[in-house]
């Protein structure tokens, strides 16, 4: 049976985006940002306030920050790195934050320049912190399936740090197949060890498409009760760290997808198709949405 509400947990300005190599401008950011929250997402990742050294396109953050809209009632959260990010996004009035710990040594080398251990020692820094001032704190494990340094993940070691993530007072964790390269049957196997120390409705899905498994793998996860998914519209997506990962679900297919299944998303798929016209013009690519391209081409 299927969920009758799922919460889209829209990542485009964020996961989006920090992947482009053409520096996108504040004033695009902002008014991608401003343009999905108008098409009804109610939760939107807005920016990251990591080092502009590592990622540069995510490098205006306060910027995109200080000038959005902030419509009553939508979530803007970002993602921080360390306690330097954290004191940026306080300035900015974050009321929620993400953390993300690696779930393979490789990959938290690459992107965090330290060990998976280290990482999350730091990310409890600011957890503690967060959680003191009030703030939403949101953790993501990345590499829940595979990685591109290490190879396969096992389960166990992504429950172990699910269980870490939820204790340090995370609301929410969202498993990321970073590279896509998840299955319905690996998706299962993370899922039943996962739900092993938590909750469907402490989980999130955050699938990479590169394999095109986005959907599939979707569907395997509804299936444990979770309810929670995030996506980037047009499908933009991927890490500078992980080479190969390509965008994430597309918003504009999700949402398609759970029309059909009679979910309720509040979500105005015309005008998020217009969001995804308004980023893939500027970006000079054709949308990776497939229902973008199909309904735009009428
Ligand atoms: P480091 O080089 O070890 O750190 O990087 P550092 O403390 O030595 O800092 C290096 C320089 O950056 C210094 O500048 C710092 O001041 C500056 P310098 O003294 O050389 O002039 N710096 C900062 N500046 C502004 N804001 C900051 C900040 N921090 C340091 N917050 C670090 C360690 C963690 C900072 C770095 O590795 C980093 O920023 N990594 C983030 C990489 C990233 O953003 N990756 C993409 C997001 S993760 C993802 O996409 C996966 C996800 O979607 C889930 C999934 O798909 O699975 C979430
Ligand atoms: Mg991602």
């Amino acid at each position: 049976s299927s969920p009758s509400k799922i919460r889209i947990y829209e990542v485009g300005p964020r996961d989006g985006l920090q992947n482009e190599s053409k520096f996108v401008p504040s004033e695009i950011k902002i008014e991608l940002i401003n343009k999905l929250s108008a098409a009804g997402l109610k939760d939107i990742e807005s920016a990251s306030f990591v080092s502009p050294k590592w990622v540069q396109q995510m490098s205006d953050g306060q910027e995109v920050m200080k000038n959005i809209n902030r419509a009553p009632g939508i979530n803007y959260p970002v993602l921080v790195p360390n306690l330097k990010g954290y004191e940026v996004a306080r300035q900015c009035n974050v009321e929620e934050i993400a953390i993300f710990p690696a779930g393979s040594e490789g990959f938290s080398q690459k992107n965090l320049n330290c060990s998976v251990e280290e990482g999350l020692r730091r990310f409890k820094l600011i957890a503690d912190q967060a959680v003191k001032d009030g703030l939403r704190v949101r953790g993501y494990v990345s590499c829940v399936v595979g990685c591109p340094y290490d190879g396969p993940i096992s389960p166990k070691t992504i429950a172990k740090i699910t269980e870490e993530l939820i204790s340090m007072g995370c609301y929410e964790v969202s498993l990321g197949d970073t590279i896509g390269v998840g299955t319905a049957g690996s998706v299962r196997k993370l899922l039943r060890e996962v739900l092993a120390v938590t909750s469907p409705d402490r989980l999130a899905l955050h699938f990479h498409d590169t394999y095109g498994q986005g959907l599939a793998n979707l569907l395997a996860g509804l299936e444990f009760g979770i309810t929670t998914v995030d996506s980037s519209i047009s499908g933009l997506g991927g890490c500078p760290y992980a080479r190969g990962a390509s965008g994430n679900l597309a918003t504009e297919d999700l949402v398609y997808f759970l029309y059909g299944l009679g979910v309720n998303t509040d979500v105005d798929l015309v005008k998020l198709i217009e969001a995804g016209r308004y980023i893939s013009n500027f970006l000079g690519k054709p949308t990776e949405s497939r229902v973008n391209r199909a309904i735009g081409d009428k």
